[in-house]
């Protein structure tokens, strides 16, 4: 059932708490099931342990795939927009995606991969991305799609991580003019990573590449090799459907895990009602199938729901900055979902992409990733929705799985830069430092949930003890998110944005330690703290302080070399705007660098630095504002 209306909204908000358990079963019971569960839930925060639908057997590509065969066959179930706008797409109905996962499942079974193996997918945005990601599903085994940006050490690093048993890539991958050497970057981390028996190529660029030989196989022959029919793997509902990695504070990134039942029933609850799709829907969603908005809202949820699905391999800058526009015009998509740095890259660009095209198959428009500001939420409203089109605000994370906060497209109301509300199921609330629940209205504190969803994360992999110090021990009893958030005299929710030490640059999530362990590594770098300082486009960009052991002869040069490092380390998207080199960091007197200072500064708000007195020395903050000005 969608709800469509205010009232069906509050009725359905007022069951799921005071049921919560009859609540998700409806919703469950939409499903195939090889076997029903024995029980609903069984949670407790402290541990933390989650349990949806305990001793279910589902599969979750069934539910994606054959459950829509008999009606829905002939649907186009993936849409593909290649690249090169003179490149003809594909579409894949729901029976050519079957018949491919099915296919390429075997491929995987084949090759000796059997349920519970990690699978790690380095692959550029096309079909064969999704139909990877399927078939390890449909077979049970784990997957880890790397974000084809990241570098080859990031890459090896997850792959070791998780003890990853095969790598899906491509000779290489499209993006606007370049071509990322996909296959080059993998067989450098391969060079690390002794669990990888076997690389599996699709050809997609056509790029002169090296194969080894007795690890290095080609999609294409394997395919010939195997046959369509495949049975599914009968998973238990809390066997783990993927890991996904994802900046923090501190440390290396964390392998986000989730599971298979109730992260399926959440990603098609909240596609089917917060975009209000509706049979025949054109639905894109922009974002890349490297994070977890690709998993849920490309891939998972709306397959679930038996959408079509437009996936995108390009840039919106290319051939021009009109380009996201001409792919709305020429499939008429309705419901347009995209971040906020997009919104903003395009519209410094000028109307004169937007108006080229006509935009009036759109219905629904959204964002995520990001707080939006207001300028942003406007431009969007009025040029791109003609402000007839509701904009769904979807706050979430990579460890929610789904969105938690958000408008539902036309039935609850939107409100510029707000989220809005918690969708039914999820309790959402605010608490002080101390962990009370702050009642009074435009209050900021941290944002928790205090009751499980069904597709929250799960554990970390390979550590659960950091699972629970970093989501469940700041405030006993409940989820924390790492964000500010204020509830307003309406009781609408704002997202502030982090207040730990993740930066989001374009809407992707960095974390500071990463940044800075990559620069320490030049020869000439003694220590450097990074902070994120507002950026018109990016929405943060990062700012490096660096201390040199050698006064740097040539700071330009050496600035290129720690973006070099970066770039290695990490991958281009982590590259730092400014570098100040400095004599010293503010630090107290544990040794802790005070960012708090560092942002003031890099954010040229000098006058408003708050207490310093905690600093092990005072001078050091003066000096760095007088280098900043100089330079
Ligand atoms: O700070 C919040 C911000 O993005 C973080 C989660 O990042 P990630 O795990 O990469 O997932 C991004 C896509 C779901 C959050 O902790 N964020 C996400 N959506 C919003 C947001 N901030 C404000 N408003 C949003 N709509």
């Amino acid at each position: 059932m969608k709800i469509t209306s205010l009232q069906q909204y509050n009725d359905q908000v007022r069951k799921a708490k005071d049921s919560p358990e009859e609540f998700w079963s409806e919703k469950a019971n939409n499903f195939k099931w090889h076997k029903k569960w024995d029980k609903v839930l069984e949670w407790d925060f402290t541990k933390p342990e989650v349990k949806w639908f305990q001793g279910g057997k589902l599969n979750i590509t069934e539910n994606c795939l054959d459950r829509h065969l008999e009606k829905k066959s002939n649907q186009i179930a993936i849409k593909w927009v290649p690249n090169n706008p003179n490149e003809v797409g594909v579409d894949l109905t729901y029976l050519q995606l079957h018949e491919k996962v099915c296919r390429f499942s075997n491929v995987l079974v084949n090759n000796g991969v059997k349920k519970g193996d990690r699978i790690c997918l380095y692959m550029p945005m096309v079909p064969e991305l999704t139909i990877a990601v399927l078939a390890c599903a449909r077979i049970g085994a784990i997957h880890s799609v790397v974000f084809a940006g990241f570098s080859a050490k990031s890459l090896s690093d997850r792959i070791n991580d998780a003890d990853c048993k095969i790598l899906i890539t491509s000779d290489g991958g499209f993006r606007g003019e370049k071509i990322t050497p996909l296959k080059d970057i993998s067989d450098e981390a391969m060079k690390t990573t002794p669990t990888i028996k076997l690389c599996i190529v699709l050809k997609r660029t056509n790029s002169s590449i090296k194969m080894q030989k007795d690890r290095d196989i080609w999609w294409h022959d394997e395919i010939d090799k195997v046959s369509l029919s495949n049975n599914a793997e009968k998973m238990d509902s809390e066997d783990a459907l993927f890991i996904l990695y994802t900046s923090g504070s501190t440390g290396t990134p964390k392998g986000i895990v989730h599971t298979t039942g109730g992260y399926m029933i959440y990603a098609e609850y909240s596609f089917r009602n917060v975009f209000q799709y509706n049979e025949g829907d054109m639905y894109w969603c922009t974002a890349d199938i490297g994070w977890i908005t690709g998993h849920s809202y490309i891939i998972y949820g709306p397959l679930l729901a038996g959408a079509t699905s437009l996936m995108f391999e390009g840039v919106p800058t290319y051939p021009d900055a009109g380009r996201f526009w001409r792919i709305v015009e020429e499939n008429k998509v309705n419901i347009f979902y995209t971040a906020p740095t997009a919104i903003r890259a395009l519209e410094a660009h000028g109307l004169e992409y937007v108006k080229k095209y006509n935009l009036s198959s759109l219905k629904v428009l959204g964002t995520v990733g990001e707080p939006i500001n207001e300028d942003a939420w406007n431009w969007y409203d009025k040029e791109i929705g003609n402000n007839k089109c509701p904009i769904v605000d979807t706050w979430w994370q990579t460890e929610t799985g789904g969105i938690m906060i958000s408008n539902l497209a036309g039935v609850t109301d939107a409100k510029a830069t707000f989220a809005t509300l918690p969708l039914p199921g999820i309790q959402a609330c605010i608490l002080d430092d101390e962990g009370k629940e702050i009642q009074e209205k435009n209050k900021s504190g941290k944002l928790c949930v205090k009751y499980p969803w069904p597709s929250m994360a799960r554990t970390i992999w390979g550590d659960h003890k950091r699972f629970r110090e970093t989501y469940f021990s700041a405030f006993k009893g409940y989820y924390f998110s790492g964000d500010g958030c204020f509830i307003n005299e309406k009781g609408l929710f704002r997202i502030t944005g982090r207040v730990d030490d993740v930066i989001i640059v374009s809407g992707h999530n960095l974390g500071t330690a990463e940044i800075e362990s990559a620069i320490d590594e030049h020869e000439n770098v003694c220590e450097s703290a990074i902070v994120g300082f507002p950026h018109n486009i990016k929405g943060n960009g990062v700012y490096a302080y660096v201390i040199c052991h050698q006064k740097p002869e040539n700071k330009k040069k050496l600035s290129e070399e720690i973006n070099k490092l970066i770039t290695l380390h990490v991958g281009p998207i982590a590259k730092v705007d400014k570098i100040q080199f400095v004599d010293g960091l503010p630090k107290t007197r544990s040794g802790k660098i005070m960012r708090r200072i560092l942002r003031k500064i890099a954010s040229d708000d000098i006058n408003n630095l708050g207490d310093t007195s905690t600093l092990l020395d005072p001078f050091v903050v003066q000096s760095i504002i007088a280098g900043k000005q100089k330079d």
